[in-house]
């Protein structure tokens, strides 16, 4: 009899996140009652976004609950369905948790077409953070032809995205990674027009040189101590989207520099929760769906294997260690 894999949070953490904050259980595999769906989960997500609900400060969303299956985007294929929109066989998404099986009601999960694109994408690019790319570049950024939109974390799951989309529409995408080989992969694959280490000590002259004219639109991911060199890189009515602070989540906070930039340079600068434009995920999965399908949209994953290692692989993401989308694939 195959049990149930689960990882639950165990309790909360005081610094830094760390495997001993999760606990493994195995229990019986659920049987679906009336209405129900039981999906065997193959691909799990694994998001920045979960270290702030780890802990129990108030944000935007509730936190992770302590003793319960840590929550979670990913996707499988449903085992057995007492409902009439599923059937057996059928690659679904939704919030399954890091557990092998996931019992579901139904909403909040949806079938995908696992066969024209990998199911793992649906976690990638045509899922939450390809959605959060095409949100903040085309929403709050808005680039023109020409414009120079720069990206941090260029090469992840959310900026891999953005600096394809933002050269689609004819800007000149910069991007800032960690390391010559992810600096590579940005220009050689993803089509940045150059790309920024910000590791190395030259990195507030590189990207100087790299964005000669100056920077239109500013899609910021990390925080720290690049975003402060990104902002002296504005131009006057440039557009800045803050889609993350991923160096402040255990760090040091993010701090705004002289507010007299955004008033002399009539920026822009806007934060964002994807998760508040659920009206307009159909159309950008659409859009982001037909660009993966067609080969228009690349992508690369850092693939764990093993459930048990969801958390060491949380604790890897927010130390930067991933090369793409972080996924643990469960068995
Ligand atoms: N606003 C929203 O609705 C929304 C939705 C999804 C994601 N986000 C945010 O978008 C950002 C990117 O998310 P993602 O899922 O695409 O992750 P990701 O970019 O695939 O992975 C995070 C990357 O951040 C970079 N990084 C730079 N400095 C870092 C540091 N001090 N610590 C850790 N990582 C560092 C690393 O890349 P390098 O080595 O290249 O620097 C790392 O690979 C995150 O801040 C996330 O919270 C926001």
């Amino acid at each position: 009899m195959p049990s149930n894999l689960q990882v639950l949070l165990d309790h909360r953490p005081t610094d830094k996140v760390s495997p001993a904050n999760f606990r493994i259980v195995e229990t019986p595999v659920p049987a679906p009652g009336p209405g129900q769906v039981l999906v065997r989960q193959t691909f799990l997500s694994l998001d920045p976004y979960m270290r702030g609900r780890l802990s129990d400060a108030k944000s935007y969303a509730k936190p992770q609950e302590v003793g319960a299956v840590m929550q979670g985007g990913a996707v499988g294929i449903v085992e057995a369905s007492n409902n009439p929109r599923f059937k057996p066989g059928d690659a679904v998404v939704g919030m399954g948790g890091w557990q092998r099986y996931f019992l579901s009601d139904g909403r909040g999960l949806n079938v995908v077409d696992a066969r024209a694109i990998p199911i793992q994408a649906y976690l990638g690019p045509v899922g939450m953070p390809g959605v959060t790319a095409w949100y903040g570049l085309n929403k709050i950024i808005a680039p023109k032809a020409g414009e120079t939109v720069l990206v941090s974390a260029a090469t992840g799951a959310v900026g891999s995205v953005v600096g394809q989309l933002a050269r689609a529409a004819g800007a000149r995408a910069v991007g800032i990674a960690g390391g010559a080989e992810k600096c590579a992969y940005a220009v050689q694959a993803l089509g940045y027009a150059a790309c920024v280490d910000h590791k190395s000590a030259s990195f507030a002259g590189d990207l100087k040189a790299a964005a000669p004219n100056g920077v239109d639109g500013l899609f910021e991911n990390v925080g720290g101590e690049p975003f402060q060199q990104a902002l002296r890189r504005l131009n006057d009515f440039a557009r800045v989207a803050i889609c993350g602070l991923i160096a402040s989540y255990e760090g040091a906070p993010t701090a705004l520099p002289d507010m007299r930039i955004f008033l002399v340079k009539r920026i822009k600068v806007e934060g964002f929760i994807v998760s508040d434009h659920m009206e307009l995920w159909p159309q950008a999965l659409a859009e982001l769906a037909g660009h993966v399908a067609a080969g228009r949209l690349k992508w690369r994953e850092t693939i764990k294997d093993g459930l048990e290692n969801a958390p060491q692989a949380l604790v890897d993401l927010l130390h930067g260690e991933n090369f793409g989308k972080m996924l643990i694939r469960v068995d």
